[in-house]
């Protein structure tokens, strides 16, 4: 699937936001992201707890949003990696949706 698959207002919030969660009408719960001008969509869901990052459609960031930050026990990750850089999953990795993402 490419990215013109996530909905249009989704894709300005995610401009205006930098990371909006997207339910897709299969179910499937993703985090769209946009930083540094790359799209990412990621399964939204956190290795540590498996737990979604958003809290009640929200999608936190650190103060300078270089970084996602889980809204259960403060998980940061790299937005573009889906590494987690900190926190109780380090070194763990969101799963990354590729085939939703830009192809440019
Ligand atoms: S569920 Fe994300 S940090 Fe615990």
């Amino acid at each position: 699937m490419p990215q013109q698959d996530i909905p249009e207002t989704i894709r300005t919030q995610v401009v205006a936001q930098g990371a909006v969660p997207y339910v897709a009408a299969d179910g499937r719960a993703y985090l769209v992201v946009q930083h540094a001008g790359v799209w990412r969509v990621f399964v939204n869901v956190c290795p540590h707890r498996r737990l979604p990052l958003d809290r009640a459609g929200q999608v936190f960031m650190t103060e300078d949003r270089t970084l996602l930050v889980c809204a259960n026990h403060g998980a940061r990750f790299d937005p573009v990696t889906g590494e987690c850089v900190a926190g109780p999953c380090a070194g763990k990795r969101l799963q990354r949706v590729p085939a939703l993402e830009a192809a440019s």
